[in-house]
């Protein structure tokens, strides 16, 4: 629902402006200002609150039991793109709102152009508004991508009315908009990329989505602090929500599902950005990890799980001494979990790093948040802090709690399977996610606490 206006009037004379002001500019009151939310023109003050009750202000309306309304199943067109189709559950979905975050020259408009180019070459017709870009430097892009011949529909528009206008007369099946912080409407006066812009912008074109059954596309931006810029209701309001990471230095990019109404979340999608634009990466396990000739303190491989599949991520931690105000620094992992893994190492397995600076890093440019990081990440840090590297062909997955017990991860088989897969040889693993039956190639240690599964480091 569109937020209701709101003024400022004053409780002295009844005066009202706009904007707060600590002097009423009809009386002169000080400080008397208070905000109400605007009178439409049809009620009055205080509408619900009327004798006749609600009847008197709208018919009410039929209602359905659940079990006679039929389920329908979703249309689902797949892009084209495998990797993009698995985050959102099977393909693009009619009427479905899709928002794209993620940093500036990640690759969102690239992978958009190609997903809209394959759309276009499956038979659906698609529109691409470009607010950041013109149409020349798209089509630049484009032939880098060796897709110029492409007859995907270009806009290069950022005023809200225009482009629904245009949508509604070129009748798109999937609809681009680039970015929702360069669209604004006319209707409201503050500037594009403002709070009350992006949201309003988003809900016409949400609306739009719903009642046409155009797919909509929108992509966002991303603050600083990594959340999407402007309103968090733009999350609410989408049915999607995917955010692409990695590390503008490495060539891989992953796209991640954090909401979708249509499929699972925290699936992943592995790309890798050529010089011919994104490629999917459809066998991913073991990209973040780094060669190392021989094995070296401070370093650990994780199997973690994203969606449905289980990837390899090595944690890198350096512990160096003498700071006077130590430092903690994370990359790719929760800096306040950092801080409660060495407590728990320090209380409970006798590693103390009160007064070193810890780093840590998960390779690769990804983005860990599951708990069963923890004991690898332990492991790094009691290996970099000892300068004893864990031995060749070692992996480890646990989450750590904070009396010193470690808890199982989910789907423990499926990790253990994969990095046999990939050759590794040893496992560090919490107590019940100990196979019943021996993984060939792997030998598996299982523990209950940090203290045992530091013991690996030691002697
Ligand atoms: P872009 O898609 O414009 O990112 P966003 O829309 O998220 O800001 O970013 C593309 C980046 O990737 C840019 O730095 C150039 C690079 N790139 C390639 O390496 N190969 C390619 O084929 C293309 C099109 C871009
Ligand atoms: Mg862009």
């Amino acid at each position: 629902m569109a937020k209701e206006k709101t003024l400022f009037t004053c409780n002295a004379c009844g005066g009202t402006s706009p904007r707060w002001l600590g002097k009423c500019p009809s009386c002169g009151a000080w400080n008397s200002l208070v905000e109400t939310v605007a009178e439409s023109a049809s009620g009055g003050k205080n509408r619900l609150g009327t004798p006749q009750g609600y009847a008197g202000l709208a018919n009410a309306q039929p209602v359905t039991p659940l079990a006679a309304i039929e389920a329908q199943d979703v249309a689902r067109t797949p892009s084209g793109l495998s990797e993009l189709d698995r985050v959102l559950g099977g393909g693009v979905v009619e009427g479905g709102v899709v928002l794209i975050g993620g940093d500036p020259g990640i690759g969102k408009s690239t992978l958009l152009l190609q997903a809209m180019d394959a759309l276009q070459r499956s038979g659906l017709p698609t529109l691409y508004v470009t607010g950041e870009e013109s149409g020349a430097q798209v089509a630049l892009r484009s032939r880098r991508l060796g897709i110029e011949g492409s007859q995907v529909n270009l806009l290069a528009e950022i005023q809200l009315e225009k482009i629904l206008a245009t949508i509604d007369a070129v009748q798109p099946a999937v609809a681009v908009i680039d970015s929702i912080q360069t669209v604004y409407s006319d209707q409201l006066s503050s500037a594009p990329g403002s709070v009350a812009q992006v949201r309003e912008c988003a809900a016409h074109l949400t609306r739009m989505a719903k009642s046409t059954g155009i797919t909509v596309i929108l992509v966002g931006h991303v603050t600083k602090e990594g959340a999407l810029a402007g309103p968090r209701v733009l999350e609410h309001m989408v049915d999607t929500v995917l955010y692409f990471e990695g590390d503008t230095h490495s060539p891989h990019r992953l796209i991640r599902a954090i909401k979708n109404r249509f499929g699972a979340v925290n699936e992943i999608g592995v790309f890798a950005m050529t010089e011919k634009g994104l490629k999917g990466v459809s066998n991913p396990s073991a990209i973040f990890l780094s060669q190392h000739s021989e094995p070296v303190p401070g370093s650990c491989v994780l199997v973690t799980l994203e969606g449905t599949r289980p990837l390899l991520v090595e944690i890198q931690a350096l512990v160096d001494g003498g700071s006077p105000a130590p430092r903690r620094l994370s990359v790719g992992l929760e800096r306040d979990r950092l801080a409660m893994l060495l407590a728990v190492l320090s209380r409970h397995a006798g590693v103390a790093c009160a007064d070193q600076d810890v780093f840590v890093n998960a390779v690769g440019g990804v983005r860990i948040s599951e708990p069963a990081a923890d004991l690898a990440v332990m492991l790094a840090i009691t290996s970099s802090l000892r300068g004893k590297p864990l031995p060749r062909g070692f992996i480890a997955f646990g989450e750590v709690g904070l009396a010193g017990e470690i808890r199982p991860a989910p789907r423990g088989q499926e990790r253990l399977k994969e990095a046999a897969k990939l050759g590794f040889t040893t496992a560090i693993v919490p107590k019940a996610n100990a196979p019943k039956r021996a993984i060939p190639g792997l030998s598996i240690h299982a523990v209950e606490r940090v203290d045992e599964a530091m013991d690996t480091l030691r002697g």
